[in-house]
């Protein structure tokens, strides 16, 4: 196989950040994807809905000339959420969920939710209006381990939300383990899951080969090799509760190379053709198609997109650095080869 053609695919996770680093990167989305779910952990977060249209208005500014990208925007759920935000919310046709951050689980997440008790006529709001929950969903007591944070949140969290709320529509972010993954199997049609590209890509040995790797470090962290295969298995299986979602998530070199490492990885620069590595490493693309661009949409209740998007087997070599305010950004697998690309019309 040495060419690809599927329909457009969708990032279900994305980080853009805002002016002027938004400028930067949202070219790398817009290149490659139709629509992504932009994440609202700016500082200080997207929480009500005039937030997210005045954030979609300056992602819209940002888009180069003549591109069709389309910003799906989520609201940043605090402990003072109300029921009038999820409402006016999902009467928006620009809104399409509400992120549940646990205080203090990563990146901007200080103003994330304390305790999920108080969330309960939100949800109870959220389940009747059909409106997607995004859950970073990692457990944030300091004791238990940061390998385990994910599994923890399934047994104490994620269970309780899904008993109390059934019907509830549940995106479980960024998975990373084979607990998920089985959680997700396990689960009613109303769980579904996002992968992203180095979850499948590496394994927890990457952060520390040789030394310290801090552009391998990300929230949820990368875990044991089984893990990852689970993942991998999950994504090349083409069951449709599994979906893209890069979680690409930009931080200038001096963020990420520093005593206090920034959790984050680039990966928007080339994110098609690195999911592409990950389905022709499995040695099956039946259903790239499936994981890029159909299972999502359908996730959401949205309509597929109606472009086409091609690859084709060719070796390149990712960039050192790119381009950021000041500094530069260093994408995931930078300087390295990679072995799809996407065939770009003039
Ligand atoms: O690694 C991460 N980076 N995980 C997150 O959950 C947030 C993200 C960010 O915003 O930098
Ligand atoms: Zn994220």
């Amino acid at each position: 196989m040495n060419s690809l053609s599927i329909i457009t695919p969708d990032d279900w996770h994305l980080h853009l950040r805002d002016t002027p680093y938004l400028e930067a990167v949202v070219a790398d989305t817009a290149r490659q994807f139709g629509r992504a779910i932009i994440m609202p952990n700016l500082n200080p977060p997207v929480r009500g809905c005039e937030d997210a249209l005045a954030y979609r208005e300056r992602i819209m500014a940002a888009l180069p000339p003549g591109c069709d990208f389309e910003p799906l925007m989520t609201l940043y759920l605090t402990d003072n959420t109300r029921v009038e935000d999820i409402e006016a919310a999902s009467a928006s046709p620009f809104i399409h969920g509400a992120k549940l951050y646990p205080a203090g689980a990563t990146t901007n997440s200080d103003f994330g939710v304390t305790d999920l008790s108080k969330l309960g006529r939100v949800f109870e709001a959220m389940q009747q209006h059909g409106f997607m929950l995004q859950l970073h969903g990692e457990a944030t007591a300091p004791e238990v381990d940061v390998f385990d944070r994910e599994k923890v949140f399934i047994e104490q969290s994620l269970e309780r939300i899904r008993r109390d709320f059934p019907e509830l529509r549940i995106v479980f972010e960024h998975i990373t383990t084979r607990d998920a993954v089985d959680y997700v199997r396990a689960a009613d049609t109303n769980l579904g899951a996002t992968i992203t590209p180095h979850h499948l890509l590496i394994n927890r040995n990457a952060i520390f080969q040789g030394g310290i790797r801090p552009h391998y470090y990300c929230l949820p962290i990368a875990k044991r090799e089984q893990h990852r295969l689970a993942l991998v298995e999950a994504a090349v299986s083409g069951e449709n509760r599994f979906f893209a979602g890069t979680d690409s998530a930009p931080h200038s070199v001096p963020a990420k190379e520093s005593a206090c490492g920034c959790a984050g990885i680039y990966s928007a620069h080339s994110a098609l053709e690195l999911y592409a590595e990950v389905f022709d490493l499995a040695g099956d693309f039946t259903h790239f198609e499936s994981f890029m661009s159909r299972n999502g949409a359908d996730f959401y209740g949205l309509p597929q997109n109606q472009g086409k998007t091609r690859l084709r087997r060719e070796a390149w070599t990712l960039p050192a650095s790119l381009p950021y305010p000041d500094v530069g950004l260093i994408p995931f697998r930078a300087g390295e080869k990679l072995h799809w690309k996407q065939v770009v019309d003039d």
